[in-house]
């Protein structure tokens, strides 16, 4: 073979492969990434199951009350606003996750950790007045506040509308 076919050759190959390259780049960078972040915080996020609990149990009078609200599409957006944003002093999601299950961001080397309400092995033991009350009063030894001061009964059943339904994604 002549030298210059030879040396024509590896020229077009070159040509084709950076234009390929060059083509690929930006793309491949835009798939990659995102999916990698996702799977690193996806990691993250998994939440503990079963969980230990430290939070002591309700009053008698707290654990048969049931909640008066109905599961409507409405009742469960106000909880979810309340939970991701309105809660004061702050909104339950820094603790206890976007997706409810106890890694928000606060919740780094909180011990003991926030509760994970997908973990339906803990969850389905838990009947709705404790939720109450320990909404309300906080859990004394952990980092739950009390919300009796900022948040009314309504929205406290409102929240435990919400984060029932992390149960069922
Ligand atoms: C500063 C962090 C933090 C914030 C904010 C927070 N929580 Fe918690 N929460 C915790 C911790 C810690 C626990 C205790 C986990 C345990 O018992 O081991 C807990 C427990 C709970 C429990 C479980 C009670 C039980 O009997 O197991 C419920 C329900 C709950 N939180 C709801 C909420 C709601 C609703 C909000 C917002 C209005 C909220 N939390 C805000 C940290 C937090």
């Amino acid at each position: 073979m002549p030298k210059w076919t030879v040396i024509f050759g590896l020229a077009i190959c070159l040509m084709f492969h950076s234009s390929l390259a060059a083509g690929h780049e930006p793309e491949l960078t835009k798939a990659i990434d995102p999916n990698f972040v996702a799977v690193k915080r996806y990691a993250v996020v998994s939440g503990i199951c079963p969980q230990n609990r430290n939070t002591k149990t309700a009053p008698g009078r707290y654990l048969d009350k049931t909640n008066p609200l109905a599961p409507t599409k409405e009742n469960i957006e106000r909880g979810k606003n309340l939970f991701i944003k309105d809660a004061k002093p702050t909104a339950c999601k820094l603790c206890h996750g976007n997706r409810g299950n106890g890694n928000g961001n606060l919740a780094r080397r909180m011990e003991p950790p926030p509760r994970n309400f997908t973990c339906a092995k803990v969850m389905n033991d838990l009947p709705d007045g404790q939720l109450f009350w320990i909404i309300q009063n906080g859990s004394k030894g952990t980092a739950m506040p009390a919300h009796k001061f900022s948040l009314n009964k309504e929205q406290i059943w409102q929240l435990i509308l919400y984060i029932r339904s992390f149960l069922e994604t």
